[in-house]
């Protein structure tokens, strides 16, 4: 029997590195911690020896395709598999309304890196495996307010490149001042973001199809609003709470759980109901800041 192996994407901090160390307190394999800087990356390796716990370490930066290229060579030469796979690492930007470059950064590291995954290791995904896609509540189809873009992302046949169209829509919109604030809910708050994540958990959907073949499963999630630097410590929940839903989804779920959009108490959500009140809401987090001051 081949050594199991999970890996872990963003992990050197937040939800990514509660979820490592939930996995190597459950899992019976080998848990890679990885981080895109390699200090920072050992120094959370450390801390969790310190604990008592042994993840393996290695770098990736999910949007730079080398970084990938030279993981993916050492999963297959070491491991020659992967039969976990958290696709964790993503980045917010702030509730700041963001200018082009920052919208294009927000949706490069937390969509276009999940094309870069999919083509470079995905296929290293052992048949039966599991991955999951951490979204948002950003990432649900009701944080969409423009008709044309909820029907095409509400196709049943819908394919990466409409999502593409989808992303590049926005972005073109964001480039040459025409982005109606309208089009995005909660007054078009965190647009970028809200793209990226509901493009991510789209992708899921399409990414399903493909991996049915091999009966692995791919879900995407939303963690719940968690203390991490991220939200700048404003949340409901710890990261080691936050990372309770998204283990129990790779080592518990009936593996016939596929292609789902799962709330951080474990709920399968319709992501398709566009009328849901399931969309990220910025007086959440003002509520919640002046409740704790
Ligand atoms: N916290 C929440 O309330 C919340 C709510 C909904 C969804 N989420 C999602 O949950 C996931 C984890 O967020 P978090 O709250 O734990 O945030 P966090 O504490 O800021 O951690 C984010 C992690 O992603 C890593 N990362 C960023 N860009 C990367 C890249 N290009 N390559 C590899 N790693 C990269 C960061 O590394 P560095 O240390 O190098 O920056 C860090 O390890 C994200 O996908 C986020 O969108 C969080």
């Amino acid at each position: 029997m081949p050594t199991k192996v999970a890996v872990v994407t963003g992990s050197n901090k937040g939800i990514g590195l509660s979820i490592v160390k939930g996995l190597c307190k459950r899992f019976d394999g080998v848990v890679y911690l990885t981080s895109r800087d390699v200090s920072r990356g050992k120094a959370a390796v450390e801390k969790l020896n310190a604990e008592g716990l042994f993840p393996e370490f290695h770098q990736l930066d999910v949007t730079d395709r080398k970084s990938v290229e030279r993981f993916r060579d050492h999963i297959k030469e070491k491991y020659d598999g992967i039969d976990i796979l958290i696709n964790n690492a993503g980045v917010s930007g702030g509730l700041n309304s963001a200018n082009y470059d920052e919208c294009k950064s927000i949706i490069n590291i937390n969509f276009n890196s999940i094309l870069i995954l999919e083509e470079l290791i995905f296929p290293l995904v052992r048949d039966n495996g599991r991955i999951l896609n951490i979204s948002s509540d950003c990432g649900h189809l009701s944080n969409i307010r423009n008709k044309y873009w909820i029907e095409q992302l509400s196709s049943k046949d819908i394919k990466m490149d409409d999502i593409l169209r989808f992303v590049d829509w926005f972005l073109q919109s964001v480039k040459d001042n025409t982005f109606n604030k309208q089009d995005i809910a909660d007054g078009g708050t965190v647009a970028a973001y809200r793209v990226a994540k509901v493009a991510l958990s789209a992708a899921t959907i399409v990414q399903q199809r493909e991996l049915d073949k091999r009966n692995i499963s791919i879900n995407s999630m939303h963690p719940g609003l968690v203390r991490t630097d991220m939200t700048t410590g404003i949340g409901f929940y710890s990261a080691d709470e936050a990372a309770k839903t998204p283990i129990y989804l790779v080592l518990d779920a009936p593996a016939s759980l596929k292609g789902a959009y799962i709330w951080h108490d474990g709920k399968v959500l319709d992501w398709y109901d566009y009328n849901a009140d399931y969309y990220f809401k910025i007086s959440t987090v003002l509520d919640h800041l002046q409740k704790k001051v």
